[in-house]
């Protein structure tokens, strides 16, 4: 399928999902909470367009929106990347190195915690202590975890999940 026409389509499912759900959250001011919460489910975070169409919908400003789902750290406002990367900024992990590898993937991703890469592969997070702090420094992506990681290792981890989706 032409690349352009699968967007608009998805577009397409992404608008009628978002319908369905204010339909059945309802259109009262008080319901924009779960509102939030379930597009942020469906689509893992809440586009400029969600956030319009929610402002429409139940009559609130989009800034009023934006200022009440900022005040939450659970909601994201950039699209995930197909693969997240979580970097543990826990004691034992900061100082094993956990900054540096923050660095290594700012210096090859260009992203920072809460960013998306520009072609869409990876978005980072940093995260408080995984509870697997005698595995330091620690660094999951995909869920996969990785122990004692410097910025050579996580690289190579980065390049791996390039290939695995290039052979897919
Ligand atoms: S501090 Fe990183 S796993 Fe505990």
């Amino acid at each position: 399928m032409d690349h352009y026409v699968a967007e608009a389509t998805n577009d397409q499912h992404c608008s009628a999902r978002l319908q369905q759900i204010i339909d059945r959250c309802g259109r009262d001011k008080s319901n924009l909470i779960p509102i939030l919460q379930a597009v942020h489910a469906s689509e893992g975070y809440l586009s400029y367009e969600a956030i319009s169409t929610i402002a429409r919908e139940l009559q609130i400003s989009p800034h009023d929106i934006y200022g009440t789902a900022s005040f939450y750290a659970q909601f994201k406002f950039q699209k995930p990347g197909r693969h997240h990367i979580k970097v543990c900024a826990g004691t034992a992990c900061f100082v094993g190195g956990g900054d540096v590898l923050l660095e290594a993937i700012k210096a090859t991703l260009h992203i920072g915690p809460g960013e998306t890469s520009a072609d869409s592969a990876f978005s980072l997070e940093r995260v408080a202590c995984l509870g697997c702090c005698a595995l330091s420094p620690v660094v999951t992506i995909d869920n996969e975890v990785y122990a004692s990681m410097n910025p050579a290792r996580l690289a190579r981890a980065i390049e791996k999940a390039y290939r695995h989706e290039a052979r897919e």
